[in-house]
């Protein structure tokens, strides 16, 4: 019932066109609550031998009256249904746009884990679960209050015409309503496992179209098809169930409708023969008794809507009432340009979706303020999580990681974030222009600033495109090295006090490698920006003043390039002979290749003697 309670919250902002509805509405239930009743007393009047009007009005005053109230209620009946479209419309537009914006940023502020693991549902979620309790909130809102009034009403009229009666056509009332309450919670629960059904739907749609070129690549429409088809059925199943209860629930409660009124009938002629009431009495009841009925008839409806509502809005108010694993909120700000050394601490960690997979075990690695150390490890060994740990994409389990002696917990993480520049693995770009590529996050950056990182990133690519700067790019248009340096700009722009560069130079040519060197070169000679490298290649690994070597999930071995390298028993040096062993015995599977190689490397030898 707390998901009631805030989806009539929603609709509190709209509150003065649904109030004007309602007082609209009510003053045309109330004249055409008093239809049946004038009828009874037309009736009566008619087939009456003595015929009489109450207050001794003349039939010309009678009628002049009647039409009059008439006309009250039918213009009272358009204000509402203009009012009532209008918060159709355009409230609930409003109601569900609100409901939108407020679910995405809720979104966007959870931790990572918990996006990337359903990411469709949130689509979902933002798409159709809003839309359907927008329409709850203001189209049933409405119906229901007519409903209610309608039914009230009539039974309070039809009380006073014959209380025996109208106690007889209440017995109904009781098992009616309790099918209505059944069938109202089978409907919420089904209702949150379709919107589950469609979410996973669309999660499995956007993964493939998302990754269409694997897709394509291996032939996999068929295959994606078939996993697509499963959801569509999964959805198609639950619908038809749904219908199926909807059919037999309003069936069986128009049968009993039928019923009732058969069974008023019968009594009620009695009671005419017996002379208790009188012919326009029984007609007033009756069509009290429709009105009734249908008035409960929208009631239940309005009930089953709500209850609908009430299952797709709990998935976006568990959304909206999620509290991140990581505060967006809260701590202190760090003053830009505080600088300070990074310490891990005893770090251990495993991901919240591989328990009991100890990926970091006793993790301790302190880097000085500028600082540049150079993290080395098998692939998979943890590389990329030490990233994730500093970025606070995760909290470790045990030990802390530490800023300028500071646990960084205690720091609002936007500022946290603020001060560290990242350049992963597989850089991302969005759609626009290079430059607001570069300027992302950052939209003060003036036009001069951006040249400037893009020059420090060797960027020179850009300006050899024919827009330069202004060139439109997508997620994918430009190539692995260019995308690696962009991003090297990206987080040069925000002058990080530590920056996190995660096998910067791993996918490139040797041109772009050295460009890249390059660019990180000029950054460790600065000496102000404390640098935690991850690297394969030697070239890069050599430039970090600092080598750090990790192993089953912690540092086994630092020093400089030149005492690893001299010794031969370090684990460095294994580690790199490790890798040189793996490329030389490519180059030997190749070896025509590698003798044209040589022969041309001897030209160019001779060349210069
Ligand atoms: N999001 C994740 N959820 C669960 N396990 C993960 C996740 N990311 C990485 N891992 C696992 O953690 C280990 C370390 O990964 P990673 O830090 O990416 O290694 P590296 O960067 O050194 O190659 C791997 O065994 C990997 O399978
Ligand atoms: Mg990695």
């Amino acid at each position: 019932m707390t998901s009631f309670r805030k989806i009539v919250a929603l609709a509190r902002p709209e509150k003065k066109p649904l109030v004007t509805a309602i007082g609209l509405l009510l003053m045309s239930s109330a004249v055409s609550m008093s239809i049946p009743f004038t009828i009874g007393k037309l009736i009566d009047f008619f087939s009456s031998a003595n015929p009489q009007i109450p207050l001794d009005l003349s039939t010309w005053q009678a009628s002049g009256i009647l039409l009059a109230l008439f006309t009250v209620g039918a213009v009272a009946n358009a204000g509402r249904s203009y009012l009532m479209r209008m918060s159709d419309t355009v409230s609930g537009q409003r109601i569900v746009a609100r409901l939108r914006e407020n679910t995405y940023a809720a979104a966007l502020r959870q931790e990572v884990e918990y996006v990337e693991r359903g990411e469709g549902d949130v689509v979902s979620r933002l798409s159709v679960d809003s839309s359907i309790v927008g329409e709850s909130v203001t189209q049933n809102l409405s119906d229901g209050l007519r409903a209610v009034v309608m039914s009230s009403v009539g039974l309070g009229a039809m009380f006073y015409l014959s209380p025996n009666l109208t106690m007889l056509m209440l017995v109904l009332v009781p098992p009616v309503s309790l099918g209505a309450v059944f069938y109202g919670r089978y409907l919420k629960r089904l209702s949150n496992k379709t919107q589950e059904a469609m979410g996973e739907m669309t999660k499995v749609a956007s993964e493939s179209l998302s990754a269409l070129r694997t897709v394509q690549a291996y032939n996999a429409q068929p295959q994606e098809e078939a996993k697509f088809h499963q959801r569509v059925e999964d959805v198609l199943t639950l619908v038809k169930k749904e219908a199926i209860a909807t059919g037999i629930f309003f069936g069986s409660t128009g049968w009993s409708g039928n019923v009732t009124l058969l069974g008023l009938l019968g009594y009620g002629g009695t009671l005419v023969s017996q002379g208790q009431i009188t012919v326009g009495d029984l007609t007033s009841l009756l069509l009290y008794t429709v009105y009734v009925g249908n008035g409960l008839q929208m009631l239940t409806s309005f009930f089953t809507s709500i209850m609908r509502g009430i299952g797709a809005g709990t998935r976006i108010f568990d959304l909206l009432d999620r509290e991140p694993a990581i505060p967006p909120r809260g701590g202190i700000d760090i003053a830009p340009n505080r600088r300070g050394p990074v310490k891990f601490e005893g770090i251990q960690f495993e991901y919240p979706s591989r328990r009991n997979v100890e990926i970091l075990k006793d993790f301790t690695l302190e880097v000085k303020v500028g600082e540049s150390v150079a993290l080395v490890g098998k692939s998979g060994s943890g590389k990329s999580s030490i990233q994730s740990l500093l970025l606070r994409y995760y909290d470790p389990i045990r030990g802390k990681v530490t800023f300028d002696g500071q646990d960084i917990r205690e720091f609002s993480i936007t500022s946290w974030r603020s001060i560290i520049g990242i350049v992963p693995q597989d850089p991302v770009l969005f759609t626009g222009t290079i430059a607001s590529n570069i300027a992302y996050g950052n939209s003060s950056a003036t036009r001069e600033q951006i040249e400037q990182a893009a020059r420090n990133a060797n960027c020179e690519f850009i300006w050899g495109m024919p827009d330069g700067f202004d060139t439109q790019i997508g997620r994918q248009s430009l190539s692995g090295g260019q995308r690696q340096r962009l991003a090297i700009a990206r987080a040069l722009l925000k002058r990080p006090a530590i920056l996190a560069l995660d096998e910067a130079t791993s996918s490139l040519d040797a041109t772009s490698e050295h460009r890249v060197n390059d660019a990180i070169d000029k950054i460790l000679r600065d000496r102000q920006t404390t640098c935690l490298i991850v690297a394969h290649r030697l070239s890069t690994i050599a430039r970090a003043e600092r080598i750090a070597v990790l192993e089953d999930g912690r540092i086994v071995e630092t020093g400089t390039y030149r005492q690893l390298v001299n010794d031969p028993n370090s684990r460095f040096c294994q580690l790199m002979a490790a890798q040189l062993a793996a490329t030389s015995s490519e180059v030997i599977d190749a070896p025509s290749s590698r003798e044209e190689e040589i022969k041309e490397g001897e030209a160019v030898e001779a060349e210069k003697i």
